[in-house]
């Protein structure tokens, strides 16, 4: 059976975890897997999360199915949190996915049911997973500019006569905000111009929304998703909570679609719906319940806010940080652009050699097309890093 196949290429993203637990230098440093990192060095249980789990342990009556678009609590409380007042939600239907990578496969499922073999453009570059969840679900790929290397930040005018050129039958995904892997984002004027051209074209957008709450704060970060549901007749969303609820390894997200009415919703989602239980049935319930319950409750929805509110200020803090150690350095300003940015990462623009030599000699690890994860830089190892970095480019 399976003497035809030949080895599949790892995740590079991934395999950077095992390349980094194995190396023994007590100095090594991990700007690599996009994992939120405390002080200590530590991704840490939220304590709002460790309550909810509390509360959950003790109230929970049973573990029978709960259906196939999995906690329905949980999704009233993602509509919430995501969509706000932006649109009428009788034209709205969510399912839980695993994740946002379940997400977004069991959305790709679905556009390629709809229109098969449809392209779907990502932004250039983007998420090193997009491609292949979009291939393994039968879409084709194709890309628009996004981010300038000179600068650092958005090519939005070509983005933006990118974005015109499409058609009704193509799929435009968007990363809601702190985009991945540059750091580099789109401001609300821009997202009112991305909306207008997705109205313009009848392209469908479909938001990948994976750091909702790690950039500027949940509205300023929800702002583009608002704006384009708020003015297209159909759209996708990808939603994890990840990363802003700390729940990795649980594996909780949501598929949301829109679409022109509430018969078409009704319609798309029962497709939806037979692509999951053809898939895995049904979503694992514990990381949704986690979320819901905090959700729901006022006291455990402050307290969550407020530990967001803490990881984000604390990776806008060390952004600031490594900018500064640079610039006093260099006298040079050519490393603001990573004050700049926002969320998780910032693509630094090394060539894949220099990314090497940071590796071999400096044990820091990021991924192969300079991707930093700044809330792994290490508070007391600011100067190395900016060291490092300087050094590298040399
Ligand atoms: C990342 O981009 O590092 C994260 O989203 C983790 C992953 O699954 O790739």
């Amino acid at each position: 059976m399976f003497e035809n196949l030949t080895k599949a290429p790892g995740d590079k993203i991934l395999a950077l975890m095992g390349e980094y637990a194995a190396d023994s230098r007590s100095t090594k440093i991990d700007l690599g897997v996009g994992v939120y990192k405390d002080e200590q060095g530590v991704t840490p249980v939220m304590r709002s999360v460790r309550k909810a789990e509390e509360r959950i342990l003790s109230n929970e009556k049973t573990k029978t199915y709960l259906g196939i678009a999995g906690n329905m609590g949980y999704g009233a409380a993602v509509l919430d949190l995501v969509l706000a007042d932006s649109i009428d939600r009788s034209r709205v239907r969510i399912a839980q996915a695993p994740g946002g990578t379940g997400s977004l496969w069991v959305l790709m499922q679905l556009i390629n049911r709809a229109r098969p073999g449809a392209t779907v453009y990502v932004s250039d570059p983007t998420w090193a997973n997009h491609n292949p969840i979009a291939t393994n679900s039968g879409l084709k790929v194709a890309t628009y500019p996004y981010f300038d290397p000179e600068t650092r930040g958005v090519k939005f005018e070509q983005m933006l006569a990118a974005l015109d050129r499409m058609g009704a039958e193509d799929v435009v995904l968007l990363h809601g905000c702190c985009h991945n892997p540059t750091g580099a984002n789109l401001t609300d004027a821009q997202w009112d111009q991305v909306a207008e051209s997705l109205v313009r074209t009848g392209a469908l957008p479909f938001v990948d929304l994976a750091y909702l709450g790690f950039g500027d704060g949940i509205g300023a970060d929800a702002y583009g998703t608002r704006k384009i549901l708020s003015s297209v007749p159909e759209a996708l969303i990808a939603f994890s909570g990840s990363k802003n609820f700390g729940l990795y390894r649980e594996r909780v997200g949501a598929a949301i679609l829109v679409a022109r009415n509430a018969e078409q919703a009704e319609t798309t989602n029962s497709q939806l719906l037979n692509i999951i239980r053809g898939a895995y049935s049904q979503p694992p319930d514990h990381g949704a319940e986690i979320i819901r319950t905090i959700l729901e409750d006022a006291s455990l929805r402050a307290e969550w806010e407020e530990e967001l509110a803490l990881m984000r200020n604390r990776m806008i803090s060390l952004r600031k940080k490594l900018a500064d150690a640079i610039r006093d350095r260099s006298n040079s300003t050519d490393f603001d652009f990573v004050a700049d940015h926002r969320g998780m990462f910032s693509l630094l623009g090394l060539t894949n050699d220099a990314v090497e030599h940071l590796k071999a000699t400096n044990g820091v690890y990021m991924t192969g097309d300079s991707r930093i994860n700044v809330a792994g830089i290490p508070e007391d190892r600011v100067g190395d890093l900016a060291d490092a970095f300087l050094g590298a480019v040399r």
